[in-house]
């Protein structure tokens, strides 16, 4: 039997990127996906594949920046399932202007609203599902901008993902006498649509080199199948053509 057989996993951002490839692997491990987003479409695109492969997908579209709607997804998952036992809080967003010169309060709004609000509105909504089980596995996606900021991501997305970073240690420190673990992954570049908001573009050649959705997906499907009794707090994971250090080099060079 899959390891995941018989649980409920939540994931966010689940129409495309490192969310799809997160919502696909896990239905392969046997888990019933429940896939949130804005857009509808996308959703029931991944859906379609994960069911053409024989998994289980439920679509339940929202905007995570609005806890009102959090909240009703929340409550709909346990009202059809009795359980949530993943949640891959994974949603995230940038904007192109991304200096202190460019930056708007309304741009630093949605940045933070986007990355680390919604991030926490779903973190609140399931501990309480998770608590009555006595076991649950919250995976977040933050990113390398979490731990190091980044001026390519911009100070918004930065303190944003630096929050995702300690908000997911701050669940073990409580929860872990409530079965709960919580994993950080922070990825650096992935060849994923966010990309396309990037000032600079990224080429196709250099999409290439990065890690892919699928490299990232895998990863959490195999936090999600770790025994109750451990937890991996935080993880990075970069493409081995780190295009930072790659620069850095050729910095030295000249
Ligand atoms: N790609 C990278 O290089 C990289 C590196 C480090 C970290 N990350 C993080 O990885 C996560 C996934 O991003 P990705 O790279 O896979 O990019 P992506 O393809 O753009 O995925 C982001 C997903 O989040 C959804 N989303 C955004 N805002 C939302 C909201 N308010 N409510 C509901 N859903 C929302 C989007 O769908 P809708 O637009 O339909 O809502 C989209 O499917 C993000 O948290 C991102 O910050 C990415």
């Amino acid at each position: 039997m899959a390891v995941l057989t018989g649980k409920i996993a939540w994931v966010t951002g689940a129409g495309s990127g490192i969310g799809q490839a997160a919502a696909v692997a896990l239905a392969k491990e046997g888990a019933t996906v429940v896939l949130t987003g804005r857009r509808k479409e996308p959703l029931e695109e991944t859906a379609a594949t994960i069911k053409a492969a024989g998994g289980k997908a439920v679509v339940k579209a929202g905007d995570l920046m609005k806890a009102a709607s959090v909240t009703k997804i929340a409550a709909a998952i346990e009202k059809q399932f009795g359980r949530c036992d993943i949640l891959v809080n994974n949603a995230g967003l940038n904007i192109l202007e991304r200096s202190w010169k460019q930056l708007s309060a309304a741009g630093a709004e949605q940045v933070i609203d986007g990355n680390l609000s919604s991030a926490f509105y779903c973190t609140s909504a399931v501990l309480p599902i998770m608590r009555k089980k006595k076991d649950g596995v919250l995976i977040h996606t933050s990113s390398m901008a979490g731990r190091q900021a980044s001026l390519l991501s911009g100070p918004a997305y930065s303190a944003a993902k630096h929050g995702v970073v300690a908000m997911s240690h701050t669940i073990n420190m409580e929860e872990c006498v409530n079965g709960i673990r919580s994993c950080v992954v922070c990825p650096g570049e992935v060849a994923t649509p966010i990309l396309d908001k990037r000032p600079v573009p990224v080429t196709k050649e250099e999409r290439g080199r990065m890690a892919q959705s699928e490299d990232v997906g895998d990863l959490i499907r195999y936090i999600a199948c770790l025994p109750a009794h451990i937890v991996i707090n935080e993880v990075m994971i970069n493409p081995t053509w780190n295009r930072g250090y790659v620069a850095n080099l050729q910095r030295g060079k000249s």
